[in-house]
């Protein structure tokens, strides 16, 4: 397949992006329509969840410039937020110049609990629940042979003794190996499954059994070098460590720090029709496993002054079962992708997630988030003052000179373009 990693892919025009990216990854009319057009019909979005009335339209931009593991993706991004493609092209650019990311990953192994009440010895139920442990992995295994045919399946069992509001609470931990599955449905039904046998073993109630989305047995992992030139400079290096450390120390500012992370590895799951959710949830979870809430992301400066970032974090994705199999457009999406496994779609995202957070970390610790905000804005501000399609680009440019993106200034300058 031939590269997209132009330096001017962002100034084609629109028909002229999807005429290379159909040449480029080999799309049929139909794979193409399904970007161009509403890919999802009603009908098929009927069958997806209830009481349908309609489909909802994000934009999806592709992330260039990303070689990840000395290969180099075209990276969908389906995000309605400005700024966030740009960003991650750009810090792809900066880690290309020391090879790119570099990324691994865990076995993709879920956690599906089984909440134990009412058990009068919880340390010797844990005991005799770990004694049963090669019965009760068989019975969960019956469950799902095609995942055990696969090489998948549930592999072991662990036990904790929680402290909670009516006392000491067994928790039975199954962990599933669910190969290029999400896993939801194969680990839900596993512990529905272990359940009555789990209860005579521990002689208590069996209430909640169900899939943890802190999959912290099931993480992708993803660094890079940036270079500190073309960062801006050993200032804007220190910067960049000192807003990580920031995030890292205070909850408040973590917070905005993940979120500008996740702008990436949302938009990364959103396109690719993964349960962003899931994701979400166990990201902002494992943030938190350390004794308070902290950055995903860490950021260092090596012996040469560059710039080294590493991530680490949950990633319950799946190429099988749910909108993957089912959505037009993402059946497109992963095509450009040309992913071959969960991991390694696990490995991308996470490797947009550290791009993100270099561009939010960059422009934060240099000339501010507004400035690269600013022209998408005031190209906003301009069509809405009544900008006609010739004179856009100056408007915008005499918008942004002024440092005044408002409405009236982009009526002003209109009168003024006119009257010339
Ligand atoms: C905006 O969507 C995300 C940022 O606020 C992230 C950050 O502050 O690190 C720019």
């Amino acid at each position: 397949m031939k590269s997209l990693n132009t330096k001017q892919f962002y100034k084609l025009s629109l028909q002229e992006r999807l005429a290379r990216i159909k040449e480029a990854k080999d799309l049929s009319e139909g794979e193409l329509s399904a970007l161009k057009e509403s890919g999802l019909s009603l009908d098929q979005a009927n069958k997806m969840i209830e009481n349908v009335i309609g489909t909802l339209e994000i934009p999806i931009g592709v992330a260039l410039n990303f070689l990840i593991n000395n290969r180099e993706y075209t990276i969908p991004m389906a995000i309605e937020e400005a700024s966030v493609v740009a960003a991650s092209c750009k810090m792809a650019k900066v880690a290309l110049i020391k090879g790119g990311f570099h990324t691994n990953h865990t076995t993709p192994t879920m956690i599906g609990q089984i909440q134990i009440t009412n058990v009068a010895d919880p340390f010797a139920a844990k005991m005799r629940i770990l004694q049963e442990r090669k019965k009760l992995l068989q019975l969960a295994n019956e469950q799902d042979p095609i995942l055990v045919k696969l090489g998948g399946g549930a592999k072991d069992i662990e036990v904790r003794v929680i402290d909670t509001a009516s006392g000491p609470m067994v928790v039975c931990h199954l962990l599933v190996d669910c190969k290029d599955a999400m896993g939801a449905n194969a680990v839900n039904t596993m512990a529905e499954a272990l359940a009555p046998e789990i209860e005579k073993i521990s002689k208590g109630k069996v209430y909640l059994r169900i899939i943890s989305n802190l999959a912290t047995k099931r993480l992708a992992r993803a660094y890079a070098i940036f270079d500190a030139d073309a960062l801006g400079g050993e200032e804007v290096v220190d910067g960049m460590v000192l807003a990580y450390q920031f995030a890292d120390a205070d909850p408040y500012r973590a917070a905005t720090h993940n979120k500008g992370i996740m702008n990436g590895i949302s938009a990364v799951a959103l396109a690719l029709g993964q349960d962003t959710r899931a994701i979400e949830a166990g990201a902002h979870a494992y943030a938190s496993l350390r004794g308070h809430y902290r950055s995903l992301t860490i950021w260092e400066k090596n012996v040469q002054g560059d710039l080294v970032g590493s991530i680490e974090l949950p990633m319950a994705v799946g190429l099988v079962g749910g909108a993957v199999n089912v959505h037009p457009t993402v059946k497109t999406n992963l095509k450009i992708l040309g992913i071959k496994s969960a991991n390694e779609l696990g490995s991308v995202i996470a490797a947009v997630g550290l791009a993100q957070n270099a561009g939010a970390l960059r422009a934060l610790a240099s000339e501010g988030i507004q400035k690269g905000h600013m022209s998408l804005h005031a190209r906003n501000i301009a069509v809405m003052a009544g900008a006609t399609a010739d004179m856009v680009d100056t408007v915008v440019e005499k918008l942004v000179a002024t440092g005044k993106v408002r409405v009236d200034v982009a009526e002003q300058i209109i009168k003024e373009l006119a009257s010339m």
